[in-house]
């Protein structure tokens, strides 16, 4: 009987573990630096992605749907990716960052342009699938604008 209250208070234990790991989970990084580093590897990415369509529409390169189409899916993908690590403490200006204080001044319109980005993305995306090269071009202007904007206001 002791030895099932004992293994009973131990499992508890281990539940309580298992919580408090995952309350601190919600905070997606453990240290500021790491969060920085994590969205601007994604916003890097995700301008490689970008560039190689951009060359494509340009003529620098030969356009290829099936290549554009591969590349506009992981595009999307990571255009979802940058934003949580701005929703961290401490990763501000100040910490190898590029980000301006304005986007926590503005958070709501930050993350307006964030979604407003990640809708034009899909648009792109969508675009790419049709393989329609006027819709793809337009598309492709229109994410591009997202771009320039959101830097305007909120990067050094
Ligand atoms: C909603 C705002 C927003 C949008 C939209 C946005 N960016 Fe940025 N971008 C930022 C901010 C803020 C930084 C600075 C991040 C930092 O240094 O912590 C940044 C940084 C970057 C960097 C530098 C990453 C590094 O290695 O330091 C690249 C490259 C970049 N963005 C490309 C793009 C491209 C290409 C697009 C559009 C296809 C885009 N961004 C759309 C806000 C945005």
């Amino acid at each position: 009987m002791k030895s099932a209250v004992k293994a009973t208070s131990s499992f508890i234990g281990m539940v309580v573990l298992t919580l408090s790991t995952t309350v601190a989970a919600q905070h997606a990084f453990n240290h500021p630096e790491k969060a920085v580093e994590y969205r601007q590897k994604a916003l890097s990415l995700m301008q490689n992605n970008f560039a190689v369509m951009g060359d494509m529409i340009k003529g620098d390169i030969t356009f290829d749907g099936t290549v554009f189409a591969e590349r506009a899916n992981d595009f999307v993908a990571l255009a979802g990716m940058p934003w949580v690590a701005f929703d961290q403490p401490g990763a501000k200006p100040g910490k190898d960052t590029n980000a301006l204080p304005a986007i926590w001044e503005n958070w709501d319109d930050f993350m307006k342009k964030a979604e407003q980005f990640q809708n034009d993305a899909k648009a792109l995306q969508q675009a790419a699938l049709s393989g329609n090269q006027n819709d793809i071009r337009r598309a492709f202007m229109t994410t591009a604008r997202n771009c320039k904007a959101c830097h305007d206001a909120y990067k050094d």
